[in-house]
């Protein structure tokens, strides 16, 4: 479905990504994981559109979409929930939900998808009415997705959607990324917490310093010693 190839991406001058090779197929959970400052949320910014990239290939279903723009990308079924989940908060709930859907065509499906969100995330039913900055930081992140969701894509990018939530809060919205994946939504989901990570994936790429480090199946990589003593603390 989605094909990473080679890919050599940065800023400016800087590389940050140098020629790497990632994919997710339909219906998959793929976890990118790996520390702060690897170049995860900058792969995901290839994908969407939002950063050109300056080598190699990213394709969507067959179909080159290197050199297509953020705006027509969500056109394509490519969906994302950022870091740091920007939602707008001057927005009541209900009105970023719409700005999610604001490409589907027909009302019927528009509703179809407002009540699968809300069916996911009842909170926000219950807050469709307040202004997203009052939300909590869980709540915040469960519209970033609602929102993400809204178009109904069939690629969704999850960038940390547990960064700074409570543990309890976390596994709550792990638990809704799991119903989304079995609504039959394929996902790439990029986490510093790699142990939530590789439960929740069948395949994951561990990325260091801009290269893909190593990559297989999510349950064998738990038994991996090296992830084991750097990314999950077993001594
Ligand atoms: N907008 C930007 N301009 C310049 N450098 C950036 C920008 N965003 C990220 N970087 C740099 O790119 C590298 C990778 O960042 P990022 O992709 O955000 O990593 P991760 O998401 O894995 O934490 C870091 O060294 C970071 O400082
Ligand atoms: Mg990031």
């Amino acid at each position: 479905m989605l094909k990473i190839k080679n890919v050599v991406a940065g800023y400016g001058k800087a590389e940050v990504l140098h020629g790497i090779e990632l994919y997710v197929d339909a219906g998959e959970v793929v976890a990118l994981v790996g520390p702060n400052g690897a170049g995860k949320t900058t792969t995901i910014r290839c994908v969407t559109g939002q950063l050109p990239i300056k080598q190699g290939l990213v394709t969507y279903k067959e179909k080159d979409i290197s050199q297509i723009p953020a705006y027509q990308i969500v056109n394509l079924g490519i969906c994302c929930s950022p870091e740091g989940r920007n939602v707008f908060g001057n927005l009541s709930v209900y009105e970023n939900l719409k700005m999610g859907g604001y490409l589907i065509h027909g009302k019927q499906l528009y509703k179809e998808q407002l009540e699968w969100v809300y069916s996911l995330f009842p909170k926000l039913w219950e807050r469709r009415d307040q202004l997203a900055e009052s939300l909590s930081g869980g709540e915040q992140q469960m519209l970033a997705i609602g929102r993400a969701i809204m178009s109904k894509p069939s690629l969704l990018l999850l960038d940390e959607p547990s960064l700074g939530l409570a543990p309890v809060v976390v596994d709550q919205i792990y638990e809704k990324i799991e119903e989304i994946s079995h609504e039959g939504t394929s996902i790439l989901l990029v986490e510093q917490n790699v142990r939530l990570a590789l439960e929740i994936s069948s395949r994951a790429y561990v990325m260091e310093s801009g290269q893909i480090r190593l990559c297989g199946k999510s349950s064998e990589l738990e038994k991996d010693s090296y992830i084991e003593q750097t990314y999950l603390g077993v001594k």
